[in-house]
């Protein structure tokens, strides 16, 4: 299977609950490395811009207001299959439907406060990394 990179946000929720580390910590049991890490508080703007795939859904406003309500730890992981393992340790985005043990089942709220975000193919990813790394990310961690 090919190394691949995937964009991760612990979300405002997460942070605000002190479990950033229980969540890096369960990527890299996964054997998903971290191989950038940013924090930041998003603007509306930035958030807006994120997420611009999903203007004009009923659940947009509500997002962009969440995500920029405090600050997030954006990283990128890198691993074998690294997008679907992502979103498997993750969880379903309704945590009502998230199975027992995935990060959203323990740390997410609601719907919209659901504690991560990930990619949901590579090529989503690279273009999720670029607009938190536009600087880029190292090509080389080992
Ligand atoms: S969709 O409907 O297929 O476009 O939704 P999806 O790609 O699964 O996720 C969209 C992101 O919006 C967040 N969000 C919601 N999704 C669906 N319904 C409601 N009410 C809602 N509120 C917020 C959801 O968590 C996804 O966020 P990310 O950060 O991409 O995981």
């Amino acid at each position: 299977m090919a190394i691949e990179r995937t964009l991760s946000i612990i979300k405002p929720n997460a942070v605000a609950k002190n479990v950033i580390g229980q969540i890096l910590s369960r990527f890299e049991t996964a054997d998903l490395r971290i191989v950038a890490a940013r924090m930041l508080h998003m603007s509306r703007e930035q958030a807006s811009a994120f997420y611009a795939v999903h203007q004009g859904k009923p659940f947009f406003d509500e997002l962009v207001e969440f995500m920029s309500s405090g600050p997030v730890l954006v990283t990128v992981l890198e691993g074998e299959d690294a997008v679907a393992k992502n979103r498997e340790i993750m969880g379903a985005t309704n945590p009502a439907n998230a199975a027992p043990g995935t990060i959203r089942a323990d740390f997410a709220d609601s719907l919209t406060e659901n504690a991560v975000h990930g990619s949901d193919s590579s090529e989503t990813a690279a273009v999720e990394i670029a607009f938190f790394f536009p600087e880029g990310v190292c090509p080389r961690t080992r």
